[in-house]
Order: structure tokens, then sequence, then C-alpha cells
């Protein structure tokens, strides 16, 4: 009982100097800018950035190694080394699991928008962090890259609370979500916040309530190599666009309309919308092609190549009747050609040779899809996590949204068959379409760096409480 109890002071004793729940700053003074300059850092020393990052979807990696490539080729850059790290690795149960339990969640939506929903509340957050702290810090605290580390950049909203407690580093927290994200992420020691929209900006000063002076508003970090072959398409319907997406069109074996479905490395959820977008083209004889990345899923790969679709699925009676199981027969002769691919290392080339791309609401696919301007239909996300990425789509209106499959098939037909609505959603992403994210965020790291901001923003509230206690206590002071 007593442990019990000595635990929950712990737990909250914990939480409440995190800064998940306390107060906010209420002083009318403006918020000095973090950390004075000391000069800039000695020519001598490389330094080593290390981004925390975990493969829990495809997002995270890929925006470390693009802030990775940006901090290379900003004209502020140095030379420097640099790593992906994640904490979690040997850690104590669940957070050991986290890879399995994106992979299992993000197959049960239900199941992840409880989780989400029940973790993004302040009692909870205030107990994780408790229990985070409590049962990993000692292992965490060991490992080597708080001490090789000049530069700490977070894009995990995992590996945001513990770093920036054990790092004396600056500390960088890029936001990879882009419409609504997780309170996790608004862990707020970190010397700056970037984040991809003015929504969760709004977002981290209500609900995190980070400082002002900490927030950039910088954008989502995309690959660098869509911010490339976007410039070398310029606008989508225009002279030199059409004629670069026909050039595009004859390298990669495409002719006509093309209709693109992505569904992330797990090639899942996306079959029934396959054969519908099919079915549909082709009773209102539309010529048009289907390309699909189907990834990891090789059953998906099997039934496209030879045109076979699904057996129909047998009702619980025909089962318990055991009628045996009826085989499809592969569908020829119509005007719409599948084109099945499982991984590829080009998807830019293949979303400027496409008219319409098919995927979920991932954040970094609807920044990608617009930076290309290719109109986008969504047909699921993560409750929660992604339900605001819908939102930007809708209201930046490039997209449209539905979940059923006779809806998103006649969206799709109408999209294809009519090139100005096409021309006019593609204008409407090229407004919002943003490849230069990674570079503003390199050069705010690369400017604090050369202005030798090498500490982080960090204990003034500690240092008021350590303060206010040796007075109390009548110490002298050791610092
Ligand atoms: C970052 O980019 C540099 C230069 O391209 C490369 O050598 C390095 O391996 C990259 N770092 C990571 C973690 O991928
Ligand atoms: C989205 O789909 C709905 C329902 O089919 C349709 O009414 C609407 O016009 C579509 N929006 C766009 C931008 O195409």
């Amino acid at each position: 009982m007593i442990s019990v109890m000595l635990f929950l002071i712990v737990t909250l004793y914990l939480s409440f100097t995190s800064d998940a729940l306390s107060l906010p700053a209420t002083s009318t003074t403006p918020i000095p800018p973090y950390t004075p300059p000391t000069g800039p850092p000695s020519q001598d020393k490389i330094p080593h950035i290390i981004f925390l990052s975990a493969d829990t979807g495809g997002g995270h990696r890929a925006s470390a190694l693009s802030l990775n490539a940006s901090l290379t080729t900003s004209p502020l850059s140095t030379s420097f080394t640099s790593e992906i790290v994640s904490i979690w690795p040997g850690g104590a149960w669940p957070y050991r699991d986290l890879v399995e339990a994106y992979v299992h969640l993000s197959r049960h939506p239900r199941q992840w928008g409880f989780l989400y929903h029940l973790s993004n509340t302040g009692p909870y957050l205030c107990w994780m962090n408790g229990d985070t702290v409590l049962r990993n810090v000692k292992r965490i605290r060991k490992m080597d890259c708080w001490r090789t580390a000049d530069i700490i950049v977070s894009v995990h909203p995992t590996m945001t609370n513990i770093p920036q407690i054990l790092s004396k580093q600056p500390f960088y927290t890029v936001i990879t979500d882009l419409g609504s994200c997780h309170a996790t992420w608004f862990s707020r020691r970190c010397s700056r916040m970037f984040v991809a929209s003015e929504k969760l900006y709004e977002k981290a000063r209500k609900r995190g309530w980070v400082r002002r002076s900490k927030l950039v508003r910088s954008g989502l970090p995309i690959r660098p190599v869509f911010g490339e072959e976007g410039e070398r398409m310029g606008e989508r319907f225009g002279e030199e666009g059409k004629r670069y997406r026909e050039e595009k069109k004859a390298k990669l074996g495409l002719k006509g309309n093309g209709v693109l479905f992505m569904g992330g490395g797990e090639g899942v959820g996306m079959e029934e919308y396959i054969w519908g977008v099919k079915r549909s083209l082709e009773a209102n004889d539309i010529k048009s092609q289907i390309v699909v990345v189907c990834g990891r899923n090789k059953l998906l790969h099997e039934r496209l190549s030879t045109s076979t679709p699904p057996p129909p699925k047998r009702t619980i009676i025909k089962r318990i009747l055991r009628r045996p199981k009826v085989e499809s027969e592969p569908e020829t002769g119509g005007s719409v050609k599948l084109i099945p691919l499982q991984f590829i290392d080009n998807p830019q080339e293949y979303m400027v040779a496409c008219d319409v791309l098919v995927t979920k609401a991932g954040p970094g696919t609807i920044a990608e899809a617009a930076s290309l301007s290719i109109p986008i239909m969504l047909t699921s996300f993560l409750p929660g996590q992604e339900s605001g990425n819908v939102d930007i789509v809708l209201e930046a209106n490039y997209g449209n949204f539905s979940t059923s499959v006779p809806e998103v098939s006649s969206i799709i037909s109408n999209l294809i068959s009519d090139e100005d609505l096409r021309s006019r959603m593609s204008k409407n992403a090229e407004k919002i379409g943003d490849a230069k994210a990674g570079e503003r965020i390199a050069e705010v790291i690369w400017e604090d760096y050369w202005a030798g901001r090498t500490g982080r923003d960090f204990g003034k509230r500690r240092r008021w409480f350590r303060e206010a206690w040796r007075r109390v206590r009548g110490l002298e002071d050791d610092s």
C-alpha cells in the first residue's frame, strides 16, 4: 500500500515538474529569446547531429533523412556527422515493442483511436510521463548519444520528454504531423519546436503551453526529390508542365490518364477500391491506367498481375453449409489496364506522370502530393492523429475524402473525365504545396549553431525552485 502511494506521489511530482502539465506562464514581460549567444563554436570540432526517430510508419525516418539532406545542402552548413537513434530498443515493456504495436494498431483503427484518445488526456499523460521516466531513465541515461551529440533533433512523439530531461545540447522537436497531433509532442523543454501548420501552432500554444519564442512555423519537411521534381515540372497544367509530364509518362511506360494507388509499405486496405475504380472507369468507357504500389503485399501484386479479383467472401451460412469457395475468373478486355508495382524508389516520378492519387491520410504523402500539385483522394485515416489531415485537404480543396467504394469510384471517374476540375484542384494544391520546409528548419538550426547557442533553454523553473529551496534551508549557493 505504502509503495503504491509512494509511486503515485513520485509520479505526480515528476509529471508536474515535467512540462506537459505545468501552468502557463502568466508574466506580462516579453519572454527573452532562448540562450544568449556565447560566440561561434570552435572550428576544429565537427558537430555530431543525432536524429531521434523510430520506424513506426515510414514518415519519421523519411523526415529525419530529409532533414539530414537539407542540413547538408543548406548554405549555412558546415561538415557534420549524423546518426539516427531510437531510445526504446531494450526498454521496459511496452515501450520496447513500439514498432510491433504500431504495425498492429495501424491495421486496427478502432483500437488505435481508443488508445490515441485515451492517451491524449491530461491525467494519462501525467501518469505516462512519470512511468516512462521511472522505468526507463536509468538505462537511457547510459546511452552514448547524450555525450556524443552536439545537436539533437527529435522527429518522434515518444522521444521528446526523457531526451529533453537528459540532454544538455540544443534540442529541436520537428512535429511530423500536419493537421492534428498527439500532445506528447509538446514537451516544452526543447530549444525550438517546428510545426507544420497554423492549426498545430495554435494547438501547441493552447494545449502544450509552448512559448511563442520557441515555436517556428516551418511546414512539413518532405523528401528533397519532391521539391526538385516540382521545380522541373512547373505548373502541372501549363505548357511546360504538360510536356514534362508526357516525357515522364513515356519514361515510365505509361499511356494516357493514370490513377495512382499508394498504400504504404504494407500495401493493405486498397484492394476493394482498386476493383471498384476499375469497374467504374470501364462502365463509363474511360481509357485509363491504374498504377498500384503494392509494397510487401505479394497476394495483391499477384491478383493484379493476372487481373483476377478476390473471390467473393463466403457468408457464415455458406461456411456452415460447407459450400466450396467460388474461384473468380480473370477480368480481361476492359479499357483499363492494371499496372502492379512492388516497391518503387521514385514515387515523385509516378506522382508527376499520374493524374489522381488514391491513398490514406498520412501527413507525408499529403504534403508530397501538394508539392507536385496532384489531386488526391483519401480513403482512410487513423482516428485522432490523421483526422486533421483530411480537413487540411478538404479546406484547401485539392482533394476529396470518402470511405465508400462506390463513392470513391464515381468521384475518380468524374475526376479523370473532367480535366477542368483536375486543373482547378491542381491550382489549389499549388497554393499550399511547399517543398522548402526542410531548408527553413536547417537554416534555423545552423543559425543557432553559428550564434553559439550551445546550451538548452531548460530549467528556468527548476533553478527558481532550487534557489527557493536553498533559501528556505539557508544553504550556500553552490553554482
Ligand atoms: C546524412 O547525409 C550525409 C551526406 O549525404 C550522409 O553521409 C549521412 O550518412 C547521412 N546521415 C544519415 C543518418 O543518414
Ligand atoms: C467530393 O465528393 C463529393 C461527393 O461525391 C462531391 O459532392 C464534391 O463536389 C467533391 N469535391 C471535390 C472538390 O471534388
